[in-house]
């Protein structure tokens, strides 16, 4: 199973990436195969629809579109920002639905969050399954948002225990859905 992982952050020593990479490295133990991409490698301007008519699709966001189509499995793991999804993580989702249509129909997504809050940046996961439920893909039930991110993420022996949890659900997740892996 191939997993990507991406981080809506790209802020140098961002709690969501090194969640991302966390999970990531969960993953790796389980047998998974887990890339984590950085959007920093696939800058996009910000979507108009004059651009595109002028300029096209960027190949930033057909190579973004080419990695998430090999995926078995793409994990977001988003910052909230103001009860939602950060703009370049936005951006980057409504690059790739320009690419194919429907480009995330019957995928399988997996959804996380990391705050120095207590709720764990929840707002962008409920953000994110909006989005993606009206764009037909099919998020986990299972998500985490992982709160008190700073102290938890730097010393806290019980965290790769809780991902293994979330990680466990996301393969179930695929598993039960394989006519979905078989139809991409
Ligand atoms: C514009 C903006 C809005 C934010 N809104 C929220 C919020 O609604 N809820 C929350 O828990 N944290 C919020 N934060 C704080 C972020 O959770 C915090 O900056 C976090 O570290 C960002 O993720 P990162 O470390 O991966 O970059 C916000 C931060 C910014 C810059």
């Amino acid at each position: 199973m191939k997993a990507v992982i991406i981080s809506g952050s790209t802020r140098t020593g961002s709690l969501n990436s090194a969640l991302a990479m966390r999970i990531a490295g969960v993953m790796r133990h389980d047998g998974l195969d887990a890339d984590v991409v950085d959007l920093r490698d696939h800058s996009l301007p910000i979507y108009n629809a004059d651009f595109q008519a002028e300029q096209g699709v960027p190949v930033e966001a057909v190579t973004l579109h080419g990695l998430l189509m090999d995926a078995d499995l793409v994990v977001l793991v988003s910052p909230e920002y103001n009860g939602g999804m950060p703009p370049i993580l936005k951006n980057a989702i409504d690059w790739v639905s320009r690419v194919t249509k429907r480009p995330f129909e019957n995928k399988p997504f997996g959804l996380a969050s990391a705050s120095p809050g207590r709720r764990g940046g929840a707002g962008a996961v409920r953000a994110l399954q909006l989005v993606l439920t009206n764009m037909r893909a099919h998020h986990a039930e299972a998500t985490f948002s992982l709160g008190n991110a700073r102290e938890r993420l730097a010393d806290d022996p019980t965290l790769d225990d809780e991902i293994g949890t979330f990680v466990d659900a996301l393969v179930t997740h695929v598993d039960a859905t394989p006519s979905m892996i078989d139809d991409r």
